[in-house]
């Protein structure tokens, strides 16, 4: 395992549309997913995609089965490896939360999302996923399968004056150690 370097906003790998995974359970599949664990245990993430470590594949990682140190408030979200993703919302609601991304360092802002999601993919050895959720882990599926279609939190982002440095909104949470999220 190794734990890689994350891409910033600005790079234009961070903007394209990620290929999807057409062979599973491979070492190289693995390889990739530990990879990943590893770089977003790291950094405190909530989620993380492969492009933002460079690699050009629909795969996301989400959730650690505990409270996030960076999201002390939020619901618990199961660990999850989310394959070739796809999003439906259900129903029309919305609901507008903080974000961070690790590859927006220092910033959040708030972020309208659906409330109540089902998504469906793959895990890292081809077997279907499908749930449905709500609030903040409906959120963090969004913010993460976002990744993927090359877009970035601040692209959806309605209310410019509620986007701003965490160690000014939250400096509570700036002072988490290794976290420049
Ligand atoms: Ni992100």
């Amino acid at each position: 395992m190794a734990r890689h370097p994350i891409l910033k906003m600005g790079d234009p790998r961070l903007l394209t549309v990620a290929k999807p995974v057409t062979a599973f359970d491979t070492p190289e599949l693995h390889q990739l997913i530990a990879d990943l664990r590893e770089t977003m245990a790291g950094a405190n993430g909530a989620g993380l995609a492969a492009p933002q470590i460079g690699v050009d594949r629909q795969v996301v990682l989400f959730g650690s089965g505990a409270v996030n140190p960076r999201y002390p408030n939020e619901a618990i979200i199961p660990a999850t490896v989310l394959i070739n993703p796809v999003i439906t919302p259900i129903g029309e609601e919305e609901q507008s939360g903080w974000e961070g991304c690790l590859s927006v360092p220092g910033l959040r802002a708030v972020v309208p999302r659906w409330m109540h999601i089902r998504y469906t993919g793959f895990d890292e050895f081809g077997r279907t996923i499908e749930r449905t959720a709500s609030g903040f882990h409906a959120r963090v599926a969004q913010h993460e399968c976002d990744h993927l279609i090359g877009k970035l939190y601040p692209m959806r982002v309605r209310d410019f004056s509620q986007f701003g440095y965490v160690e000014t909104l939250f400096p509570e949470l700036s002072a988490l150690e290794g976290d420049d999220d």
